[in-house]
């Protein structure tokens, strides 16, 4: 487990409360790998290729439930579960601590972390993480920094906003509801964009061979969302 110091240092932790409820009743490793809104269903760990005996990372990997199932599953020689939230950290440890060193938790802004390891990772992913709440124009060409030549981006993203508003078509963020520890409302940032205008940013950073598929949710409700499945190369 390897502790950096997060950008957002001493400023309330937004994901103090995330996944709690959850980590307090389920301490399994996930069976399967789901990239959707939803996570019940779709595509799964096979959009990440073979990663036997690669090297990867999960940007924003909360509790570190899928990097758990691909540790386990898929024979990665590593999968660094990175993480700024000091909460989902300590939740990451709690649960799969005991798979170090194939998994190993990093407490970190996942731009730091790139910045910090050129060319290291095979395969870089992130479901519904470090990718929606970062600001793309310094995370994507970190990510490539971060990828070997010809290395695999991956990530799940929301395809419009919660209750069906169309997503950006600009490099926009918006201020979403969030909670402090202590309950108090605040909001943060997300990044919501169309397929255009992340497909411009990822050739922007350095990528190719870019595909971004739409996939519908199995349910609609209140909250149901389209998810953007976008899979990238470092350029060779
Ligand atoms: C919606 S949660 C998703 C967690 C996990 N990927 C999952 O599917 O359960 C988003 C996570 O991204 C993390 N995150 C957001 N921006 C980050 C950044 N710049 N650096 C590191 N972690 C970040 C948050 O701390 C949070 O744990």
């Amino acid at each position: 487990m390897k502790t950096t110091s997060p950008a957002q240092g001493a400023a309330p932790d937004l994901w103090h409360h995330y996944g709690r409820t959850r980590t307090d009743t389920d301490r399994s490793i996930p069976g399967s790998f789901a990239w959707v809104w939803a996570q019940d269903g779709g595509p799964g760990a096979e959009v990440l290729g073979d990663l036997t005996g690669l090297t990867v990372a999960d940007l924003g990997a909360g509790a570190a439930r899928h990097a758990a199932h691909l540790v386990t599953r898929s024979a990665p020689a590593r999968v660094d579960a990175v993480d700024a939230s000091a909460a989902q950290h300590a939740m990451a440890c709690d649960l799969y601590g005991h798979l170090s060193p194939h998994l190993r938790l990093v407490h970190a802004d996942v731009v730091e972390h790139l910045d910090e390891h050129p060319g290291e990772y095979d395969v870089v992913y992130s479901v519904f993480g470090g990718l929606d709440f970062t600001d793309p124009r310094l995370l994507l060409p970190a990510t490539a920094c971060a990828l070997r030549p010809g290395g695999l981006f991956a990530a799940s993203t929301l395809g419009h906003y919660i209750g069906g508003g169309p997503a950006e078509p600009d490099v926009q963020h918006t201020d979403i509801p969030a909670r402090t520890p202590d309950g108090t409302p605040t909001t943060m940032p997300r990044w919501v964009l169309q397929e255009h205008v992340w497909t411009k940013l990822l050739d922007e950073a350095g990528f190719t061979a870019i595909s971004i598929d739409r996939l519908a949710p199995t349910t609609s409700g209140p909250r149901s969302a389209d998810t953007l499945l976008m899979r990238a190369h470092r350029s060779r």
